[in-house]
């Protein structure tokens, strides 16, 4: 695996040593210069995947050296470290593009998840995303397949990154949207300026809207110092709104108001900023339905839909998976410093034929899984009957939508209005059982007893518990059975 490396710019030697230090045990590589000058020349001379300044540097300032570092290279992300009396310097350099900045003495867990999110983004901007290429000659991250499918989507990049338009990114989990939006931010005209990735179902609702709009000192408890959000700081360049379809309808109302009017307002603050940003939004979710349940806002919907990439599910593309096979296979024998151990023409058959459900994550993890287990011997059919086995038996709690479950156990635990107990839950739960088990065995009870595996009576007495009511379309006939 790949080991990041890390230049501080600090004048103080005893907090830069000991900072180097706790990034050393961290698996980091770390260089680090005294001053602002030393620091640009290390940053020219080396291949750096981040850079922490301190703003109070001799000879010339950490915001002076920030943006010439920009200037050698604008994508090397930048955590500005700053003393209070300096804040506001740092808000500038935030609003120039730094990742972010942080106050002395800094929290070390929190300096520390914030520089694995920047150097995350750094790589999201700079690793290049390569479209159809041959397994054997790339390195780094590939949208690989020669389908009819997968060529309209080549074509769809192409079109859509000679604009400015917003973009919708739909598929399934694991179809590859995400490595679509950094193919259309790489090849578009805005290349060179920020990327920024924001996943709107990773994030709470609160933090979520201050993360995207920023806030002004005193706009809630905590809020001690002004924050510039990632709508802002990704001016000129594009964001990245991950899973828009989770996104809380209040937020939903700004995005609007940012593509309609190109303007935001941080939180607490009266202030209209205009921002000049891309959206590249992606969603697995059904839209569509959304809006029906009043999830999603339809004017939303319509704006983002216009340029719609619609990523086709694997077991639509079945040829392709032979070259995503071979390209995995590459690539991780070669992170995993092994030689490529080889794949039997029958293996390659078992994968084809299987259904996919996580798509080219679920391929690549699985393919992964049994490179390592194997060491070295090639790779043979039965090595994945097993696994695939066991996922085609997959429990129903595992295919579900964890997430819209979870999003209704919150919102109705929240409401302190109601008193719900640990069982009120469990009997909605199996009340939708049993009427799903009803549906699919048309009214019959029998058939649906033996479908969940419980008797008669047992069924019969769950069906009153619920009082659950069967749908028209099942006939007088197949209730009396
Ligand atoms: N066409 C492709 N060729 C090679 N690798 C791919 C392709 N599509 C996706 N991948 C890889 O599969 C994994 C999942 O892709 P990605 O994260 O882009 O999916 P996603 O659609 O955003 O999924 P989710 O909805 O779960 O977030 C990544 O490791 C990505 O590099
Ligand atoms: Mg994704």
């Amino acid at each position: 695996m790949k080991v990041d490396t890390i230049l501080v710019i600090d004048d103080d030697d005893q907090l830069r040593k000991s900072f180097c230090k706790l990034l050393k045990e961290e698996n980091y590589s770390v260089i680090s210069a005294a001053s602002g000058e030393a620091g640009l020349e290390i940053v020219k001379q080396n291949t750096l995947d981040l850079v922490i300044i301190d703003m109070r540097l001799p000879g010339i300032s950490g915001m002076e050296t920030f943006k010439r570092i920009k200037e050698i290279d604008s994508k090397l992300p930048a955590i500005i470290v700053t003393a209070y009396g300096t804040t506001q310097i740092a808000i500038e350099a935030t609003k120039m593009g730094a990742y972010d900045y942080v106050l002395k003495p800094f929290d070390v867990p929190e300096m520390l998840n914030l520089i694995r999110q920047a150097i995350e983004a750094g790589y999201f901007m700079r690793a290049p995303v390569e479209m159809d290429i041959s397994a054997e000659t790339h390195s780094g991250d590939a949208i690989i397949g020669q389908s009819k499918a997968m060529q309209e989507i080549y074509k769809a990049i192409g079109r859509v990154s000679q604009s400015d338009a917003t973009v919708l990114i739909r598929g399934e989990s694991g179809t590859g949207k995400e490595l679509v939006a950094r193919a259309i931010y790489q090849h578009g005209v805005r290349a060179d300026k920020p990327f920024l990735i924001i996943n709107c179902v990773a994030i709470p609702e609160t933090l979520l809207e201050s993360e995207l709009f920023g806030y002004e000192k005193g706009a809630f408890t905590g809020a001690s110092q002004k924050h510039i959000g990632k709508i802002e700081q990704a001016n000129g360049g594009t964001i990245f709104l991950d899973e828009i379809g989770d996104m809380p309808l209040s937020i939903q109302a700004k995005i609007l108001r940012l593509l309609q009017e190109k303007c935001i307002e941080r939180l607490g603050g009266g202030e209209t900023i205009p921002v000049d940003v891309r959206i590249v939004a992606a969603t697995h979710k059904n839209l569509e339905n959304a809006i029906k349940e009043e999830k999603f806002r339809e004017d939303l919907y319509f704006r983002l839909k216009v340029v719609t990439i619609n990523l086709p599910p694997l077991r639509e593309r079945r040829e392709d998976i032979p070259s995503l096979i071979s390209y995995y296979m590459t690539r991780f024998s070669r992170e995993l410093k092994i030689d490529n151990p080889g794949i039997k023409t029958e293996a390659i058959d078992r994968l084809s034929n299987y259904d996919w459900p996580g798509n080219i994550r679920e391929l690549s993890n699985l393919l992964q899984k049994v490179l390592i287990f194997n060491r070295g011997a090639p790779i043979l059919a039965t090595d994945f009957d097993q696994v695939i086995q066991q996922r085609e038996n997959q429990t129903l709690a595992e295919k579900i939508e964890l997430n819209e479950i979870r999003q209704w156990v919150h919102e109705l635990l929240s409401d302190k209005s109601k008193n719900h107990t640990f069982d009120d839950f469990m009997d909605t739960v199996s009340g939708i059982v049993i009427s799903e088990a009803l549906m699919i065995c048309n009214g019959n009870r029998s058939q649906a007893a033996k479908l969940l595996n419980i008797s008669r009576p047992t069924l019969h007495a769950k069906i009153d518990k619920h009082k659950i009511k069967l749908k028209t379309q099942i006939s007088s006939n197949d209730l009396a059975t």
